[in-house]
């Protein structure tokens, strides 16, 4: 590629685009050129907003408008989009989470681009920022002597509280693993390496009200379950607990924390780039936060873009790689399927879905 700036284009003007749109505007050498979306009046306000072009979606997914291809739709529509973009010869495409929620679509996805040439980067970025960077740090220098455990957990009400349409998080392969287990399986993978999963339950409270909005008070029903938790291993054998709830209503209990040998780390929520890393020596009643790794990169969404562009005049892969989101995609699969071998394929009717372990 030339010196000139990358020419990166939005697909899908919703709510996470403006902090792309911000993270992109903070390096010269990434130009927010156009964006696109199934809704053209979402991308007019959207380019007014960003001072981009607003193009019709066949337009922007053509490598003579971008360079690289955003694409922040919703998840049913990612793999569909991706194989465009790929199909078109766009040199570089971005995919928000999940990549895809079926493991074989995820495979194929990442053939297509090896075949095509095409760099592939997927979301979660939360990876480059700070937090996990310094955790990842403190494991390679020993901080904590050899992993024995990790457990992590994200408890919570469920976006009906805030989200005044919460219905499409708790579609069929939404729920709290669907939706945020990315953060917490990209976390771990980045931080332990690959998992397994060893045994796993589900259950599902369909019952549903939102709680803020204009639609407030109205009920509405959940699809996925609504409280999964794994007992997964790493190639090493370390276990490894996950929950994922949207049915706790507080919680003071760490998203992650790391045991070792020689002492703990807690870590701050995966979802973001930000956050104290503690560190709690074996034997000691005190955590002391650890001083926090500086990286090049905005800790905000779309800091995996920027990192993709760098790739492609690097002509180097992205750090954000498609193998390991397509790991999660395959693990999260496998929980659900140790959890109840019907949960994947079609949701349970009852409440609640039987539990079993393998
Ligand atoms: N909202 C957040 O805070 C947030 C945070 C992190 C990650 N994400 C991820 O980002 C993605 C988008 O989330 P969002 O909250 O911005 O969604 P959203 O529903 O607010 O926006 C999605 C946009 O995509 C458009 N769209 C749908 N299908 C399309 C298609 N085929 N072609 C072109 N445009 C299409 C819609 O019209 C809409 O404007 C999801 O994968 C989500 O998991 C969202």
């Amino acid at each position: 590629m030339t010196a000139r700036p990358v020419r990166a284009g939005i697909l899908g003007c919703g709510m996470v685009a403006d902090e792309y749109a911000t993270t992109l505007n903070t390096n010269a050498s990434v130009h927010l050129t156009a964006c696109a979306d199934l809704n053209h009046e979402q991308a007019l306000a959207f380019a007014a907003r960003h001072d981009c072009a607003a193009l019709p979606v066949d337009t922007l997914l053509n490598p003579q408008s971008v360079d690289l291809l955003v694409i922040l739709t919703p998840p049913r529509t990612h793999a569909e989009l991706a194989e465009q973009a790929i199909t078109a010869r766009i040199p570089a495409v971005w995919v928000e989470k999940p990549v895809t929620t079926d493991p074989r679509a995820a495979t194929a996805l990442i053939a297509q681009a090896a075949k095509a040439g095409t760099l592939l980067g997927v979301a979660p970025d939360t990876l480059l920022g700070p937090a996990l960077e310094t955790a990842a740090a403190a494991l390679r220098d020993g901080l904590i002597g050899d992993v024995r455990s990790a457990a992590a957990t994200l408890l919570s009400t469920g976006p009906e509280r805030w989200h005044p349409s919460p219905a499409v998080f708790y579609a069929q392969h939404a729920g709290p693993l669907g939706d945020m287990g990315p953060y917490y399986l990209s976390a771990l993978d980045f931080l332990l390496g690959p998992l397994q999963v060893s045994a796993a339950t589900a259950r599902r409270r369909a019952e549903r009200r939102i709680r803020s909005g204009p639609h407030a008070g109205q009920a509405f029903s959940a699809d996925a379950p609504t409280y999964v938790a794994a007992l997964l291993e790493t190639g090493d054998s370390v276990p490894v607990t996950l929950t994922a709830s949207f049915d706790a209503a507080a919680t003071h209990t760490p998203h992650l924390e790391i045991h070792g040998t020689k002492g703990t780390l807690v870590l701050p929520d995966p979802n973001f780039h930000d956050g104290e890393i503690l560190h709690r020596p074996y034997g000691s009643r005190e955590a002391s936060a650890l001083p926090q790794t500086v990286i090049g990169l905005p800790s905000s969404r779309g800091a995996g873009v920027l990192d993709l562009a760098e790739a492609l005049r690097e002509e180097r892969a992205p750090l954000c790689t498609a193998e390991r989101a397509a790991r999660t995609v395959h693990l999260t699969h496998a929980i659900l399927h140790a959890a109840s071998p019907s949960l994947p394929a079609q949701p349970p009717r009852q409440d609640t879905a039987p539990t079993t372990s393998h």
